[in-house]
């Protein structure tokens, strides 16, 4: 076994896809809204425990690379083998310990498999998803039936397949012929393979019915995230507040670093909180002088804009400002208008409301201003 700690994953898409049909190769025609490839490098990406990506590319296709930063492209062969090679010889000296060999034209592949295949790999040199066959398996001529198949011990083969990297480099250096898979190279030279859970989602886009099928899988995948935020801000002097972004006449300010809009922050940190990224302080700190002062849209601007890049649109958000005075109900629908127009939402998808702590505790005392936000956001 090799000793190279990192993992890497060689992501094989120099094929011509012609089973597929279209004007250009599968991997490059759109699913869901973005290319086969993009979804499949996108998995990866996000995969904790992948440091490396190699991407094998048709070699007329190198410039495709540009769209994927971070990602080392190789020139592919005229086999899956041969690019499957280029791949595992690209990652020569890099440090690699453990390597995963995925086809492209599976982006359905889920996290929970690239992590079963990572872990079986911490006890065996190789590993990879199966799935049991719920068929029954006949041989078949002419159209007609001529026997069954007992399908007890048989698997339909997934990729990512994994391997220790110095192993699968040695088999595909040694191997001759054509192997359907890296799992048939490992085994021609004496590796032991692990199955592990494959997963009906994860197909290998192969005709253009394929592609509808997995368009299917995909829309009626939702991924519904809810956050919530706190936030509290003490009265200092001042003749007015300022509460989702609309200026309220008071006999005190608030105190702040920036506006004190204290019913903003609490609904961006609800929509940080959502996307699992930290809060205000994290994006904004205090420590900073140059959020002295400021208006606190910047900051709920920024959650928003967090939340599209990551591919997540605002549904809902819903506050509760919490004081005795001032009133808040003449200002809640200039209230919601705002916080949509800084969100880019419809004012339908925003609530503001108030309530009093019944003259207990310190809001009740008027000492400050609450607000509690709660935010749903959806993968679109
Ligand atoms: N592949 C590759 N280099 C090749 C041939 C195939 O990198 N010379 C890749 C494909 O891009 C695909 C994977 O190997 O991700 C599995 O191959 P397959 O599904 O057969 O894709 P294609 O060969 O592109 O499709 P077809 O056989 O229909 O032409
Ligand atoms: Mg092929």
């Amino acid at each position: 076994m090799g000793n190279g700690t990192k993992t890497a994953v060689i992501i094989v898409a120099a094929g011509r896809g012609s089973r597929a049909g279209g004007d250009l190769p599968k991997q490059w025609q759109m699913l869901g809204g973005q290319t086969v490839a993009a979804r499949t490098l996108s998995v990866f990406a996000a995969a904790q425990r992948i440091d490396r990506i190699i991407l094998v590319l048709h070699p007329q296709e190198m410039d495709r690379a540009d769209a994927f930063p971070g990602v080392m492209a190789v020139p592919g062969g005229d086999t899956r083998s041969a690019s499957v090679r280029a791949g595992l010889e690209a990652l020569r000296d890099q440090d690699v310990g453990k390597v995963l060999i995925h086809d492209v034209a599976r982006p359905l592949v889920t996290q929970q498999i690239i992590s079963d295949v990572i872990d079986a790999l911490g006890v065996h040199r190789g590993a990879a998803p199966a799935l049991a066959l719920p068929d029954a398996l006949w041989r078949g001529a002419q159209g007609m039936v001529v026997g069954s198949e007992d399908r007890t011990n048989i698997f339909r083969a997934q990729t990512p397949q994994g391997f220790d990297y110095e192993t699968i480099l040695a088999a595909h250096r040694a191997f001759k012929g054509v192997a359907a898979d890296d799992v048939e190279v490992a085994r021609a030279f004496g590796v032991n393979v692990a199955m592990v859970p494959g997963d009906a989602r994860n197909l290998k886009v192969t005709w253009a019915a394929d592609f509808d099928r997995a368009a299917e899988i995909i829309g009626g995948e939702m991924d519904i995230r809810v956050g919530n935020g706190f936030d509290v801000h003490r009265f200092g002097d001042g003749e007015y507040v300022i509460l989702c972004g609309v200026h309220v006449p008071h006999d005190h300010g608030l105190a702040g670093h920036s506006d004190a809009d204290v019913a903003m922050h609490a609904l961006t940190d609800a929509i940080y909180g959502a996307l699992g990224e930290g809060d205000i302080g994290r994006h904004f700190p205090p420590s900073d002088d140059q959020w002295k002062g400021a208006d606190s849209a910047i900051f709920l601007e920024h959650a928003a804009k967090l939340a599209r890049e990551k591919g997540y649109a605002v549904n809902n958000a819903d506050i509760t400002i919490i004081c005795e005075r001032p009133k808040i109900a003449p200002f809640a629908a200039a209230m919601r208008r705002r916080l949509s127009e800084i969100i880019g939402i419809s004012a339908s998808r925003v609530s503001v409301k108030a309530t009093t702590s019944e003259r207990l505790g310190f809001t009740g005392r008027q000492e400050g201003i609450a607000a509690m936000a709660s935010a749903t956001l959806m993968l679109r």
